[in-house]
């Protein structure tokens, strides 16, 4: 049965929620499932915006059927080419064989690596070309690496829809409800947009700045999550934050790397004697425990970070260096961290991690740490309230 919903006057949400997958990439949890937007345009042509995953290819046919009725499919605009979007394009094919496909250079290359198609009835286009359909002109915008080097943005000043590909998605599924007006988004909705933005487009904070939208835009039509049709601003603020790296809230994060509770205890001294101090909204998360995209989305979020980690094969504890790889292969910056180490011998993970943040930008690395020898001990106390006073004294002064 189809399952559709009209967004604007000429223009239907075909798309569909996967609530079996468990990690979206191979690599995200997705405790709150995921959608694949796909939106369909009835003009006198008509025109889908992207496909869907084949996770949910019989909800999609059915849903384009649907809505076309007796009429046929004039054109597919590929915004993207990740397969989460792209996976239906061989089927409406052979479903439309009149269709034609429309998008950039990069995109007819990644369709021959990714498909054996006839590619004959390819529209190519460029930045700022238009494509006029009847009452409405897409225009494309490119958007390199927003998440893929192919991806752009398509324009229909008719309804002022932005059709922003991954840009302003999120994780979780929409059940029904498919604006941000019809769901709790600032409160609910937030730390998984974030999630969402930070690990898979935040290493590419420039790139997303140059194509932010200054259009006059009544609806944002991401390829996954709720559309935007309210308080859009507040959104694209919140996409300025965190593509500058710049922090969202002054606020400490604690990610701690134990293995047998003794850091993880110092770790817990420090959080309670920054919170005697005045320090709200405290973060404290076992690198272990918590999955590294949690953890990332949080350090985008926070001004400060505490790395507290055992000193492990002479190196830093193995999940704690895989999370500051992860840290830095996404390019956050603009931060201040401070150190908590410990080690029975040979503790060298302070000075180790110390090295890794200087060979990121822009982190500030305080000059108190805390450095345990197996478990803290009352005469570490002191050196922790040092930290916990420099912390503060940062938090001030920034
Ligand atoms: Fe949702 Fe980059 O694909």
């Amino acid at each position: 049965m189809h399952c559709v919903k009209k967004v604007k006057e000429d223009i239907y949400y075909v798309g569909g929620s996967d609530r079996r997958l468990g990690l979206f990439e191979n690599v995200y949890p997705i405790p709150y499932g995921i959608t694949y937007n796909s939106y369909l345009l009835m003009d006198d042509k008509k025109v889908l915006m992207d496909t869907v995953d084949r996770s949910i290819s019989q909800q999609f046919l059915e849903n384009i059927e649907y809505v076309l009725g007796n009429e046929s499919l004039d054109y597919l605009v590929i915004q993207h080419m990740e397969p989460d979007h792209c996976s239906m394009v061989s089927c409406l094919l052979q479903r439309y064989p009149d269709l034609k496909i429309v998008g950039n250079m990069q995109v007819k290359k990644m369709l021959k690596q990714f498909f054996d198609l006839n590619l004959d009835n390819y529209l190519e286009v460029k930045e700022n070309d238009t494509l006029n359909t009847g009452r409405h002109t897409l225009k494309f915008i490119s958007a390199p690496m927003v998440h893929w080097p192919e991806v752009m943005m398509t324009y229909d000043a008719y309804d002022k829809v932005l059709f922003t590909a991954d840009a302003f998605g999120s994780f979780g599924t929409m059940d029904g409800n498919l604006f941000d007006d019809e769901v709790n988004f600032k409160s609910e909705w937030l730390s998984e947009a974030r999630r969402y933005y930070t690990n898979i487009v935040g290493k590419y904070g420039p790139q997303v700045l140059n194509v932010l939208p200054t259009l006059d835009i009544e609806l944002l039509a991401p390829l996954h999550g709720p559309l935007h049709r309210s308080d859009i601003e507040w959104y694209v603020e919140k996409y300025q934050k965190w593509a500058s790296y710049e922090p969202e809230d002054k606020g400490v994060l604690i990610l701690y790397g134990s293995v047998y509770g003794n850091t993880e205890n110092a770790a817990n001294v420090l959080a309670n004697e920054l919170s005697s101090r005045g320090v709200k909204n405290l973060k404290v998360y076992d690198v272990s425990k918590t999955h590294p995209s949690y953890l990332i989305a949080e350090a985008f979020r926070c001004s400060h970070l505490v790395t507290a980690c055992v000193t492990y094969n002479s190196g830093i504890f193995v999940n704690m260096e895989h999370l500051l790889h992860d840290l830095k292969a996404h390019n956050l910056q603009n931060r201040t961290v401070a150190l908590m180490e410990n080690g029975s011998w040979a503790c060298s993970a302070g000075k180790q991690m110390k090295d890794f943040f200087e060979g990121m930008k822009n982190m500030r690395v305080l000059e108190e740490k805390v450095t345990l020898a197996s478990s803290m001990k009352e005469a570490q106390q002191k050196d922790v309230e040092a930290l916990a006073d420099a912390i503060v004294c940062s938090m001030e002064n920034e």
